[in-house]
């Protein structure tokens, strides 16, 4: 079984997009998957309340409600995070997953935001010890701005963590979530920039550099 959660401190970063948008993949792919919401906001969870009858399923737990028991035949286990988490409740977050995202706004306070948040992921002994494996995702830019040049600046330098893609800015993530959706359900013609830039997200987590190291 894979584990794989998405988490920012920063509030409104795209946890809850990446969450349901890999979701929705792993079982537009024909596996097994449990989305564990763990904010009490239930974004993602509400999410799947509208998904169509018809459409591959994804099976969810609400984890803001207390112990999650993983069943035994899930392939993918996707978990979305609260805003605002660190401390104790960050490390808890952190030993449940193999494979961690911090998706990034090109906004200067969320770059701000991002550093000392970062930085406490990366100095986490699970993490440390590539136990946990962590990557960085540039979320909502458009390629004209400079503040998009200046993210994906600042996320090359982050020595410890690859950054592994930039997702554009575009309705289409709305489009698909109203309806229960990811971008990989919508018609082709108009995800086609998109499936491309999560391509390098899912070759990542299919790749040995996104799971734990493991010691002899
Ligand atoms: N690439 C994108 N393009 C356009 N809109 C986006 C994109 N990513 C996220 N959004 C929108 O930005 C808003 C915030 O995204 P989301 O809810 O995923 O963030 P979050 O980190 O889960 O927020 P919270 O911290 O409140 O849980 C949502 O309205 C979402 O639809
Ligand atoms: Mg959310």
């Amino acid at each position: 079984m894979r584990s794989i959660m998405i988490l920012n401190a920063k509030g409104g970063s795209g946890k809850s997009t990446l969450s349901t948008n890999l979701a929705s993949y792993y079982a537009s792919n024909g596996n097994k998957v449990l989305l564990v919401d763990y904010d009490p906001q239930h974004s993602s969870l509400d999410w799947l309340k509208e998904r169509p009858v018809g459409r591959p399923g994804i099976s969810a737990v609400d984890g803001s409600a207390g112990t999650v028991r993983t069943p035994r035949n899930i392939d993918y286990v996707i978990y979305d995070t609260p805003a605002a988490v660190r401390g104790k409740e960050l490390a808890a977050l952190i030993r449940k997953s193999q494979s961690i995202i911090i998706p990034v706004l090109p906004s200067p306070i969320d770059m701000r935001a991002a550093t000392p948040f970062i930085r406490e992921v990366l100095n986490n002994g699970k993490v440390s010890r590539k136990e946990t494996r962590v990557a960085l995702v540039a979320n909502r830019c458009r390629e004209t701005t400079n503040v998009y040049h200046m993210l994906e600046e600042y996320l090359k330098k982050m020595r410890k963590a690859p950054f592994i893609s930039v997702l554009r800015e575009t309705q289409n993530y709305n489009k698909a979530s109203e309806r229960g959706l990811g971008i990989f359900e919508l018609p082709g013609y108009l995800v086609n920039r998109d499936l491309e830039q999560w391509d390098p997200i899912i070759q990542w987590l299919s790749s040995r550099r996104s799971q734990p190291i493991k010691r002899k």
